[in-house]
């Protein structure tokens, strides 16, 4: 880590390259807490995506994984939108190609693909409609009952979704490594240690784990949750308890696994964003007949 002056001074260079290109820097709930200090808008993935459909910015940076840089530059074609890191992706969306995609839908006739939108443009452009962890439910719910709904990649929040909204659905067999690292053992000896706290996971951790948490929400729903209650053990990526615990200092905050690191969301950093600005390197360019198909899902979501 540089010392505080080197860091002060790359702050100023990065807010005044912001001013000169007109850039605007999201930055996802994981991200280090040095990105959150520049960031203009911050959140889970569905306010980025909302953020990002009303940006009118010349250029973005997406402070996050590839998928976020891809939905941002989906929703502002005309703006030149850079990745923090050019190797930031995410695992998970990349367990399900477009032509999986394709044989599956194959297998089940009348059906109606959700994808999640942690998943790749050639896989959205497949699908009917997105949805993030903050609407899966709703999203499903807005699907006919007659359609057989396949949801991809994420097998955890298909289930969770799917006996939220009362509604049928094979799931691809993708996860989150990450939050597959929580386990039931950690929200028992959690519960014996700190039995007046309430157990807030993601949606992404394993049936088992949300079914004896009190609660499961998206990052900015476990935000909320923090925001207006005292004595919360968080059950995802270790960022959003440092996030949480940079904002609410005086609120009693856990983590529910330390071990839960996003090594993606970890690759970004202030000298990393300052060359990123300095050398508008990382640009995310999308094929045009993918963007339009890609785009689809995704206007879909945000019109519920
Ligand atoms: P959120 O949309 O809840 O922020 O989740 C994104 C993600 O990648 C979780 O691992
Ligand atoms: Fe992908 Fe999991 Fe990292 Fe989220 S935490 S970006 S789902 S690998």
């Amino acid at each position: 880590m540089k010392d505080k002056k080197a860091i002060t001074e790359i702050i100023c260079k990065i807010e005044r390259l912001k001013k000169e290109k007109d850039a605007l820097i999201l930055a996802h709930n994981y991200q280090p807490l040095e990105i959150h200090s520049v960031a203009d808008l911050t959140g889970d993935s569905l306010q980025l995506a909302e953020q990002a459909a009303q940006a009118g910015a010349k250029m973005i940076v997406m402070c996050g994984v590839k998928f976020m840089g891809e939905t941002v530059k989906l929703l502002n074609p005309d703006a030149k939108v850079l990745l923090s890191h050019q190797n930031a992706g995410c695992p998970m969306a990349d367990m399900i190609t477009g032509e999986q995609l394709r044989e599956f839908k194959a297998q089940y006739p009348n059906n109606a693909v959700v994808c999640y939108v942690n998943s790749t443009v050639e896989v959205k452009a497949e699908s009917d409609i997105c949805c993030t962890s903050s609407n899966a439910v709703r999203v499903l719910q807005s699907i006919p009952e007659d359609k057989t709904i396949l949801f991809v990649p994420d097998q955890n929040l298909g289930s969770y979704a799917a006996e939220k909204s009362n509604r049928k659905v094979v799931t691809w067999q993708g996860y989150c490594s990450i939050h597959q690292i929580i386990t039931v053992e950690d929200v028992k000896i959690a519960r014996e240690k700190y039995p007046d706290y309430t157990i807030v996971v993601h949606p992404e951790c394993t049936p088992d784990v949300v079914k004896l948490a009190d609660l499961a929400a998206s990052t900015k729903g476990m935000a909320d949750y923090v925001e207006q209650n005292d004595k919360v053990i968080l059950g995802t990526e270790v960022g959003l308890y440092e996030l949480m615990k940079s904002r609410f200092p005086e609120k009693k905050v856990l983590p529910l696994s330390e071990k839960a690191i996003c090594p993606d969301m970890k690759r970004s950093s202030l000298p990393l964003l300052l060359e990123v600005l300095e050398t508008e390197s990382n640009e995310i360019i999308i094929d045009k007949d993918i963007a339009e198909r890609a785009l689809k899902p995704i206007a879909k979501m945000l019109e519920i």
